[in-house]
Formats: structure tokens, sequence, C-alpha cells
């Protein structure tokens, strides 16, 4: 039933609020459902596995061949770069090639025999000890051998 000025009763409007109120609820209920679906694989893609990643034990150093003395390669140690360097005499070294200071990838310089980190201007001798600059710990040094003509990095034991 209807008021001449066009409203409706009080219980038709119960009615409306009713039917609203449902659907406001069954929208929003909706919404969420969607955002969980939605979210969720996002927040567990961004989280780092339970399981840590293993600790790379040994990886190539590329051709020792094409080394030539007093010059150096980076190359990839699991995650992480590596640097091995021919020495002007010959013998090989490597390091990590993480910089100690804040993470740069550090080089070496035939110039001054010394390897550097162009970030800081960080520098460290050829047994990988930082000598000057922000570098606060001496570079990881790794094991090197030549099998077949292939440098073989090794993390110490
Ligand atoms: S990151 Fe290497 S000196 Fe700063």
């Amino acid at each position: 039933m209807t008021s001449a000025t066009g409203g409706s009763s009080p219980a038709a409007s119960d009615g409306r609020l009713g039917r609203r109120s449902f659907l406001n609820w069954l929208l929003g209920t909706w919404a969420g459902g969607v955002l969980v679906a939605i979210g969720f694989p996002i927040v567990r893609y961004m989280q780092p596995p339970d399981v840590a990643e293993p600790a790379t034990e040994s990886a190539s150093g590329g051709a020792a061949g094409t080394l030539a003395p007093n010059s150096f390669r980076i190359v990839p140690f699991g995650a992480a770069p590596a640097i091995v360097v021919r020495l002007a005499t010959g013998e090989l070294r490597a390091f990590s090639a993480v910089c100690t200071h804040l993470s740069c990838t550090v080089q070496y310089r035939s110039d001054l025999s010394q390897i550097w980190c162009a970030c800081h201007n960080g520098h460290y001798d050829l047994n990988g000890r930082n000598v000057s600059g922000p570098p606060p710990r001496p570079l990881e040094p790794y094991d090197v051998s030549v099998r077949n003509d292939q440098i073989v990095i090794t993390r110490r034991g």
C-alpha cells in the first residue's frame, strides 16, 4: 500500500532495506573472496621458500687458455658473481666478486694489480684483502684448479 505522496509503507521499506542489506553483504563477501583469491597467490609468490637454497660449492671459471696474464673474468658462482684473475705470473686466483661494502661487483685493475670496486673506490689486494676504501672485510677466497683447460672454482671447506 502506498501513500498519496508516493512513499511506501514501513513494511515495504523494511523489505527493501532487508534486500539492500543482503545484496551489500553478498557483494562485500564476493569482493572479499576475489581479493583473497588474487592476493594469496601473490603474497605466497613473494615470500622466500622455507628451505634455503643449497650453497654452491663449485663452478666453472671458463676456458683457461683464453684468460690472458694480468686480466680477469667475472663468472657466475651460484647466484652470485665470482672473479677469476690471472696474475702477470700466470697464476690463477678466484674470489667472490661481491664487494664487502655494499655488494657491488668488483673488477680487476691491471694498471694497479688490484681488485677494485668502482662503487666507492674500494681496493683489495691479490689475496682478496681489503687495503683501502670503505670495504670492511676481505673478499671470500675460492680454490682454483684447471681440468682439461677449464678453470674450476671451488668454495674452501
Ligand atoms: S660497494 Fe664496493 S666500495 Fe662500496
